[in-house]
Formats: structure tokens, sequence, C-alpha cells
């Protein structure tokens, strides 16, 4: 398939994990890819392992700073065209030796850093691109929310779930805003994935969470990237303001 061909494609934290494998999706179905992540140095490997040439820019930010989003959307804008395609995938889930803060311990800081990043990025990102869907009258926003922000989390820290709830809401109110201007938003729930990100977790909570997935395995960031590129092609055009649920069956609604 070969559904983006050319298409002007945003993805954050794409260094590695999920956004590395939404990247090279897109990339593989002809599309033109901005990369972007706070880590500069694996950030320029990313690009290097993907392989795409001129159709790869790599954008080292911080989606938290404003400053930073929007000169996102203008290096992707200036380099290949106004942005169709968002996805914001940049995300952090705090953990100290593996394990999560409990809310009566968690530092202030560390709920704002979670919030900043995950919530607020999304937002601001948005917000910088969608001038130039706008101008388009055609965007598509895919919110790498999560598992946690659909029910309960015993691994995940009250910032993070809260942040990913955020994300859902963000997500309607993008898609009520935008739809007479041709976007559509919608957010993917990921349940657990095989990521760096995952494996701080540590083996034994990822072996017993694997006991309860129907499907018998935990997920690939390629299972995550085909969700995308389906929510971001013309087959999701009547789909907007939606969850979509990526995690074996293991929380069904
Ligand atoms: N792995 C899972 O099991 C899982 C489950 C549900 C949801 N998710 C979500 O999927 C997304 C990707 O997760 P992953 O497992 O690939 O994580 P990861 O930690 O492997 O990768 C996240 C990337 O985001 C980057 N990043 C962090 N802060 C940033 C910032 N301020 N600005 C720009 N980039 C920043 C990191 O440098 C990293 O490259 C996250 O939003 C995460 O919450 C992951």
């Amino acid at each position: 398939m070969d559904r983006f061909t050319d298409e002007t494609v945003i993805v954050t934290g794409a260094a590695r994990g999920i956004g590395l494998a939404i990247a090279r999706r897109f990339l593989a179905e002809g599309a033109r890819v901005v990369i972007a992540d706070l880590q500069a140095e694996a950030l320029e490997q990313a690009r290097t392992s993907l392989a795409g040439g001129d159709r790869v820019l790599a954008v080292p930010c911080d989606v938290s700073r404003p400053d930073d989003a929007q000169a996102l959307a203008e290096q992707a804008r200036q380099a290949f065209g106004a942005v169709g395609v968002l996805v914001n995938n940049a995300g952090i889930s705090p953990k100290h030796g593996g394990v999560k803060s409990l809310i009566a311990d968690m530092a202030q800081a560390e709920w704002r850093q979670v919030l900043d990043v995950n919530l607020t990025g999304a937002f601001l990102v948005s917000q910088a691109c969608l001038a130039q869907m706008r101008g388009r009258r055609y965007g598509r926003i895919v919110n790498i929310a999560s598992q946690a922000g659909r029910t309960r989390t015993d691994i995940a820290g009250a910032h993070y779930a809260a942040s990913k709830a955020g994300m859902l809401g963000l997500t309607r109110v993008l898609a009520t805003e935008g739809g007479r201007d041709g976007i559509t938003a919608n957010a993917i729930a990921p349940g657990r994935i095989e990521t760096p990100m995952a494996a701080e977790a540590g083996a034994a909570v990822n072996a017993a969470y694997l006991e309860r997935i129907p499907v018998g395995r935990l997920g690939t960031p390629e299972d995550v990237a085909g969700a995308a590129a389906f929510l971001a092609s013309a087959d999701a055009g009547f789909i907007s303001g939606a969850t979509l649920d990526v995690n074996g069956g293991v929380f069904m609604i």
C-alpha cells in the first residue's frame, strides 16, 4: 500500500519505540516524514536507520516547549509542505527502580513534568500544526494515549493516567473544532507494547501482564503503527473523536 505518497507527516517521540515504528510505516507508504525527539543523538541514529534519504527530516524538539512546537511545524512546512498528518506520540512514564510513584509520595515536579510532556506537548504541537491543516482544509491528528487513560492501572502513576485520560478529551475537542475544516482527530490506546518504556517495568511485571492478554502476546510497535496509519488514511475519513484500543483484548468495552 502507498496511501501517503508525498504527504507531510510529523511523528513526535520518534527516536525509538512506537514513534520510530510509526515513522517507518508512513515512510514505507510514501510519506515525507518529520521525526522529532528530545534526544538529539538517538534521533540522528533513527534518521540513519530509517534510510529514507531526503524524505526524512530529523528535528530535535522538546514538545513541552511552545517555541519548539512552533519551530517543528514551521520546519516541516518549509521542508515538505503543509502538514497533513500529525502523530502526537512523545510521552514519559517515570519509574523509580522500575516502580511508579504513589500519589502519597509523588513529587509535584514529577506530576507537572508528565502533564507537560504527555498532555501539554500534544496540545502545543497540535496547535502549531492547525493553521497549516486549516489552510489545506485537510488534516489527520493521531494521539497516542494509553490503556492507562481508559481503565485502572497498577503499572503507571497518577500523572501518567491523568495525562493519557486528558489526551482523550483533547482528541474529542480537536475533532469537534477541526471537523468543518477537514481535520479529524483520533486517539490510540495501546496496551502493553514491547518498547524501552515497557521494559522499565521489569520482566516479572510484563510476564504477569501477558497472562491476561487474550491474544497471548505483548504488542509490538508495529501493531500501533498499523493502527496509526489506518486512522490517518482515507479509509478513516468518517472516524473522528474515537479511541482505538490496541491491546490484544486485555481491556474490552
Ligand atoms: N510501551 C507501551 O507499553 C505503551 C503503552 C501505552 C502507551 N504508550 C505510549 O506510546 C508512546 C511511545 O511510547 P514508547 O513505549 O515508544 O516510549 P519510549 O520511551 O520508548 O519512547 C518515547 C520517546 O519520546 C521521547 N520524548 C520524551 N519526552 C519528550 C519530549 N519532551 N519531547 C520530545 N520527545 C520526547 C523520548 O526521547 C523517546 O524517544 C508514549 O506516549 C507512551 O506513553 C506506550
